[in-house]
């Protein structure tokens, strides 16, 4: 209960002094258990003082004093107080693990040899390896000055004419799930925003209801619905030994899971795989899914940028749309327009009825109003502009086959690279397979440098071997992103990775 004794020794030592603490714990939920979460809030001097101590039985309400000599005094007082005693009152809390993604950047930044390279984050660079933004931005930016937009709050479900065009970039303008008005779109904080919202509704209107995610993910999906305290589980999706999708394995799964399950997909360019299922399979998937009554849950991030086609990447989406099915769906805007930092991205419900996504829409709302009261602007005018102007439409859409063309060269340039340079006469048919497999997949954001199946500690070893030898950023798990890669560097990364494969101790043994 008090797992922290300097912690209870300020919470005694205020008491007796007649201070007033508010802790309250977040109500007991399985996620207590589950995620080992200790979680409290505390505030001080407050008109209601109680202290609220535990998530079980014991519940301690401590009463205020009318003669408390603190309630008018300033926080600076009460600061000293715990000076005084030499204790923080954020004692129990711990460090945070570097985030595995974004913590592979600031290891980068720390980095003086001038041969680094950060395949870490998922960013797109130019060939000079410089941030790019887009030429269409760019003029949106501009139309949006000469109008002289206003700053004022949106609504809490965004600008209007963004959610338009968004649901409509999606699912088609003449999709009937639009023209009957059954989609309740909102506009969230990007992809991440709007998963955390859909999981905030998850985790309200179905209770216990289990989350199910692809194995291996996107590493921030875990967080958010651990956060959100909804049940996950995974299903089989890469099969190491064949390089590609497990397509068994995941029908299994979807099978076996309870009754009503929410299934997460990724729309296409799947994260970290980039493998994606055949439009045959997507067609068994949205059976089992039917059959099991589950409900299919979309984080569509890369529209556009894996195949080049906004439409052919959505082609998942719109067929289980097309079924007549209900689903979620959660955007991104960060990768096909660049827009990462503006936080640009929606959530829409597809829903069976047009009452229904009313509902859906004014809960959606009332769940994001404590969270952030509404969403941000400019990205949201910047979507609006470029989508809603034909224009301009076209040209981004010529801009994104500019990206993913410029990636597509990076590929090649790298398999050949690897191919010409291991002279090691080891079979590499597998990783050959691995590199050509690649070449040949959809584009994508990502790919896995390890196929084979290897122990994590292997794992460990060759990425550690990538940085600390070579100076190459990566995530932990293998995973590079090719979009930072240029093709004046191929030959380098190419020199890290074979080595990394022969020398990086143990790789050799499995
Ligand atoms: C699969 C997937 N979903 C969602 C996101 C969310 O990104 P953002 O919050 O920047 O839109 C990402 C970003 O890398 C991703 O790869």
């Amino acid at each position: 209960m008090f797992q922290s004794p300097p912690l209870l020794a300020a919470l005694l030592i205020s008491f007796a002094l007649g201070s007033v603490y508010s802790i309250e714990d977040i109500p007991d939920v399985d996620g207590d258990r589950d995620f080992g979460i200790q979680s409290f809030s505390l505030s001080l001097g407050q008109e209601k003082g109680k202290v609220r101590l535990g998530s079980g039985n014991l519940t301690v309400w401590f009463h205020k004093e009318k003669s408390n000599p603190f309630i008018n005094t300033k926080s600076s007082g009460r600061i000293s107080m715990a000076v005084a005693v030499n204790v923080s009152r954020f004692e129990g809390i711990t460090m945070a693990p570097p985030d595995p993604i974004l913590g592979v950047s600031e290891a980068f930044k720390a980095d003086n040899d001038e041969k680094k390279l950060n395949l870490g984050v998922g960013a797109y660079r130019t060939e000079e390896l410089q941030p790019y933004v887009l030429n269409v931005v760019k003029k949106a930016e501009n139309l949006m000055l000469e109008r002289g937009e206003y700053k004022e709050y949106l609504p809490i479900e965004g600008l209007a004419a963004f959610n338009k065009v968004t649901a409509e970039l999606l699912l088609g303008a003449d999709n009937t799930v639009i023209k009957q008005q059954r989609v309740a779109t909102v506009q969230g904080l990007s992809g991440t925003g709007s998963l955390r919202l859909a999981a905030a509704l998850i985790e309200r209107y179905f209770p216990g209801a289990k989350v199910l995610i692809s194995s291996p993910t996107w590493g921030n999906h875990k967080n958010i619905f651990n956060d959100a305290r909804v049940p996950w589980s995974e299903y089989r999706y890469y099969d190491p030994k064949t390089v590609g999708l497990d397509f068994e394995g995941m029908i299994a799964d979807l099978k076996a899971a309870p009754e009503g399950s929410f299934i997460l997909l990724h729309g296409c360019a799947h994260n970290p795989t980039g493998i994606d299922p055949t439009p045959e399979q997507w067609e068994k998937i949205a059976d089992v899914i039917q059959e099991k009554n589950h409900i299919p849950f979309f984080d569509v991030a890369y529209q556009g940028f894996a195949s080049g086609s906004l439409d052919a990447d959505a082609a998942s989406v719109r067929l289980f749309a097309a079924r007549g099915m209900e689903l979620l769906v959660a955007q991104s805007y960060s990768k096909n327009l660049g827009l990462y930092a503006e936080r640009i991205g929606a959530i829409n419900v597809i829903c069976s009825s047009v009452d229904a996504a009313a509902r859906v829409k004014s809960q959606l709302k009332r769940l994001a109003r404590p969270m952030y009261s509404n969403p941000p602007v400019h990205g949201a005018r910047i979507v609006a502009n470029v989508v809603g102007d034909p224009t301009l439409f076209d040209e981004w859409k010529a801009e994104m086959d500019m990206m993913a063309g410029r990636i597509k060269g990076v590929r090649q340039k790298l398999f050949d690279s690897l191919s010409a340079k291991d002279k090691s006469g080891k079979d590499w048919s597998l990783y050959k397979a691995d590199w050509h497999v690649l070449l040949h997949r959809i584009e994508q954001s990502s790919v896995k440098i390890q196929r084979k199946p290897t122990s994590r500690s292997n794992k460990k070893k060759e990425s550690e071997n990538m940085t600390n030898k070579w100076h190459v950023y990566m995530t932990k798990d293998g995973r590079i992103s090719l979009a930072g890669l240029n093709l004046a560097k191929c030959e380098y990364l190419a020199d890290a990775i074979v080595d990394s494969y022969h020398n990086a101790k143990g790789l050799n043994s499995v």
